[in-house]
């Protein structure tokens, strides 16, 4: 299964990806989680992306590029993978394609989740994450048992740097003028399904889930 999952900022991609993948058993690929962790060891493309990060801007193409092509070409991904917040932008699109084309290994869907944007301050704003296994939280809509605690490893939970309402703003208008336009460059080549991603968290797995079984 190769899958692309795609959705603004706060729709649930990274949520659903981690359900996704372990579903299908395939690697989840998601280029902000990659960033993050360059950021963090202060590697040379952390440097070069922490501002863009930061201003809630996108890292430029190349960079981007370049990190995927590096990543698809990981044992795990032999069996398929599924992107989480790539591609981006209709040249990193283009690129995957050719990516994909040289390993005869095309696309089978993109899935993208359609939350509207009122819904999606809160759902950035609120969000949690486990800084040493990777779990996520909402503080409203799916808490840990106990209040900044993960439940899965018991680390204190943090809060995203550009999870502040005024660069989720900036991330939201980013998307639409940049990352909006690849519903439809999907759409045409016929892989486009839309999911209603203001459903449950459960409700949404089992939408996509149908969605790829039609
Ligand atoms: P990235 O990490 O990709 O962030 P994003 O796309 O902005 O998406 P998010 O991670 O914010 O949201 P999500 O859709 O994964 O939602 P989640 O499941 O976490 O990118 C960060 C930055 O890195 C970018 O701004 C850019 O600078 C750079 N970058 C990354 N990729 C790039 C690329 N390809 N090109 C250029 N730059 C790139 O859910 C959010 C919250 O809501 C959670 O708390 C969750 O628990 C909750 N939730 C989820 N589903 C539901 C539901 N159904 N109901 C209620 N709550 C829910």
């Amino acid at each position: 299964m190769r899958l692309v999952l795609l959705g603004p900022p706060g729709a649930g991609k990274g949520t659903q990806a981690k359900r996704l993948s372990q579903h299908f058993g395939v690697a989840h690929i998601s280029t902000g989680d990659i960033l993050r962790v360059n950021v963090r060891q202060g590697s040379p493309l952390g440097k070069e992306a922490a501002g863009y990060m930061d201003r809630g801007e996108l890292v430029p193409d190349a960079l981007i590029i370049r990190m995927v092509e590096e990543r698809l070409h990981a044992p795990d991904c032999q069996k398929g993978f599924l992107f989480d917040g790539f591609p981006r932008t209709i040249p990193q699109a283009e690129a995957l394609d050719a990516l994909l084309d040289a390993q005869r290994q095309p696309l089978d869907r993109t899935v993208n989740i359609v939350v509207p944007d009122e819904v999606l301050v809160e759902r950035a704003t609120g969000r949690r994450t486990c800084p040493a296994c990777g779990a996520m939280f909402h503080i409203r809509f799916d808490p840990p048992r106990q209040a900044g605690i993960c439940d899965q490893c018991g680390a204190q939970l943090v809060q995203r740097q550009d999870d502040t309402e005024e660069t989720v703003g900036n991330r939201l208008r980013v998307y639409h003028q940049q990352t909006a336009p690849l519903i439809d460059y999907y759409r045409r080549k016929g892989l486009l399904a839309e999911v209603d991603g203001r459903q449950t968290i459960d409700a949404v797995e089992e939408t996509i889930l149908a969605a790829l079984r039609g």
